[in-house]
């Protein structure tokens, strides 16, 4: 689509109607007998170029919308390292098909992969086993959804000092019935192995775990057990049924990956663009404190980066400048964060010879990726080392890559940035009636500046529930609110993008509206 000229065709008569349906609404609960007018000024003079970029998508891994969401993995902590590299630790969800006097499971810090050392050790104590044999499960992010006819591929890593046989099953949440399964012979070495297997199912369960048992008495060491559809978006592992949703609202940028996401409530436990790339096995995987789970990174740095690429949309790469929500590097001492987003960008950017650029093209993906977009942070403006820390970041990106444009955090909607950026970012979360009521926000915004990405915006709490006309009212007038100002307004997208109902935060952004005061504050 290129760009038009005034109004977007489709805004007008869809705002026209929602309220319609709105007055229909109210009229037959009130019986009103209020009319209203509608003007639409159409002269020229009005009208703005929309830019071609005008309308994308951000994603944040919140509600666990990438792990348990669009990313494919079944199996939910697949390392075991979700509780932590002390052992022994929680293996939630991990449980086990027998009892504690058939079997005897605990992590400990054995596995072949160095960065996510913990692995679980298994051991069969009983002689004489239960018919169905004992063992471990998974059930995934509140179950697997396994279908009948579909193929799904197994890897797992095992160690067994004497020779054992394995089933590896898929069955209904209970075990009780049977979708598919393998039996597998695991030779007797003191080495780990890599196993791959295939799953067809012959059942539905949309609750379904994987599990893995055996009759023989002795030990068996697991680790990164991974189930995946064979059928995933161009086999780049994402769910094939949700990435079609977005390529319907045809996203010409994709922001990611937060959010608080980046930020973390500590630094320690921010996303690391460096620790989510390469092998999938060697991945540490972190826990995200602002939204409370643990992400493999099965879904990383690289990977989002491809799924733009899918998407046809333009990366946006959301980084770490030092700040978190409690905790913040000193300008003094931010050189190796900038170098770090520095490799960062050569990873997505350089040719294939280059340090960076190499890792990449082993990844898969010799050309660079068109990476013009990153945000220095997010929600950071109002915090005590962001200008110091972010004019580091942005004259070292300005040197090394002229291409890149930059986003500030601060808000220069009603006043001046008083450092350079070629965007500033915009978030709002509000109740319908002040969302409606900023239509005109960028009316009066200054035109020789930087330009807006309104990054984030949604009607929250009461008023959107899980959805509701009023919302999407008022979603949809400020919408024409920025078309009116898109000379000004170069990109906008909703926030959040996916929710797993079973991890939706009624309040999901509180956290990170806290902070979003602090800045409007300055
Ligand atoms: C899945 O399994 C549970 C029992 O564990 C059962 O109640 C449910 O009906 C099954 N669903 C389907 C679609 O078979
Ligand atoms: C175990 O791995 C080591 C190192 O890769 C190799 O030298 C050795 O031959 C392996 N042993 C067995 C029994 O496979
Ligand atoms: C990589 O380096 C080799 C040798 O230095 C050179 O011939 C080749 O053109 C380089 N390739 C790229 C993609 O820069």
């Amino acid at each position: 689509m290129g760009s038009m000229e005034g109004f977007s065709p489709t805004t007008i008569p869809c705002l026209l109607l929602l309220f319609c349906l709105g007055c229909k609404c109210l009229a037959s609960e009130f019986e009103l007998t209020q009319t209203a007018t509608v003007k639409v000024d159409a002269t020229p003079e009005l009208a703005r170029k929309i830019p071609d970029t005008l309308f994308g998508v951000f994603f944040e891994e919140i509600n666990h919308a990438g792990a348990g969401g669009i990313w494919a993995e079944l199996v939910s902590n697949r390392g075991f390292e979700a509780g932590g590299p002390h052992t022994p630790s929680n293996i939630h969800p991990w449980s086990i098909v027998g009892d504690d006097s058939s079997i005897f499971v605990a992590t400990d810090r054995s596995s072949c992969f160095s960065r996510n050392i913990v692995a679980l050790r298994m051991e069969v104590l009983c002689n004489d086993c239960p018919a169905g044999g004992v063992g471990i499960y998974n059930p995934g992010f509140w179950g697997m959804n396994i279908e009948d006819g579909k193929t799904y591929n197994l890897v797992m890593y095992v160690k067994s000092p004497e020779t054992a046989d394995l089933t590896v099953s898929l069955t209904s949440p209970d075990g009780l019935q049977n979708l598919a399964s393998i039996n597998l012979k695991v030779a007797g070495t003191s080495n780990w192995t890599k196993l791959e297997q295939k799953l067809v199912a012959k059942g539905t369960n949309r609750t379904s775990r994987l599990q893995i048992t055996t009759h023989n008495k002795g030990v068996i060491w697991f680790d990164q057990v991974s189930l995946m559809p064979a059928d995933t978006y161009k086999g780049h592992g994402f769910r094939s049924d949700l990435i079609s949703m977005l390529l319907d609202l045809k996203p010409r940028f994709f922001r990611f990956p937060g959010g608080c996401f980046v930020e973390g409530e500590w630094l320690r436990n921010a996303f690391r663009w460096r620790e989510s790339i390469g092998p999938w096995e060697e991945r540490p995987g972190h826990f995200g404190d602002v939204w409370h789970y643990w992400t493999d990174d099965g879904l990383g740095y690289y990977e989002y980066l491809q799924l733009s690429e899918d998407l046809g949309a333009a990366p946006i790469w959301v980084f770490n400048n030092g700040i978190s929500h409690h905790d913040e590097v000193d300008t003094a001492i931010i050189a190796p964060f900038v170098k770090d987003v520095l490799d960062g960008l050569e990873f997505a950017k350089g040719s294939a010879n280059s340090t960076w650029g190499s890792v990449r093209a082993a990844m898969g993906h010799p050309e660079p990726f068109p990476l013009k977009y990153v945000a220095i942070g997010n929600e950071d403006c109002g915090k005590k080392h962001y200008r110091g820390n972010y004019l580091k970041f942005y004259n070292a990106i300005r040197d090394a890559y002229p291409d890149i444009q930059m986003i500030s955090n601060c808000d220069g909607s009603s006043r001046r940035l008083d450092h350079p950026a070629d965007l500033f970012d915009f978030h709002v979360y509000t109740d319908s009636k002040t969302l409606f009521s900023m239509m005109n926000e960028f009316d009066s915004t200054s035109r020789d500046g930087p330009k807006a990405f309104v990054s984030e915006y949604a009607v929250w709490k009461r008023d959107a529930g899980k959805g509701s006309l009023l919302a999407s009212l008022a979603e949809a007038a400020f919408l024409t609110g920025l078309e009116r100002n898109s000379d000004i307004v170069q990109m906008a997208s909703y926030a959040p993008l996916f929710v797993n109902t079973n991890d939706r935060r009624s309040v999901f952004m509180a956290l990170c509206f806290r902070w979003f005061l602090v800045f409007l504050s300055i």
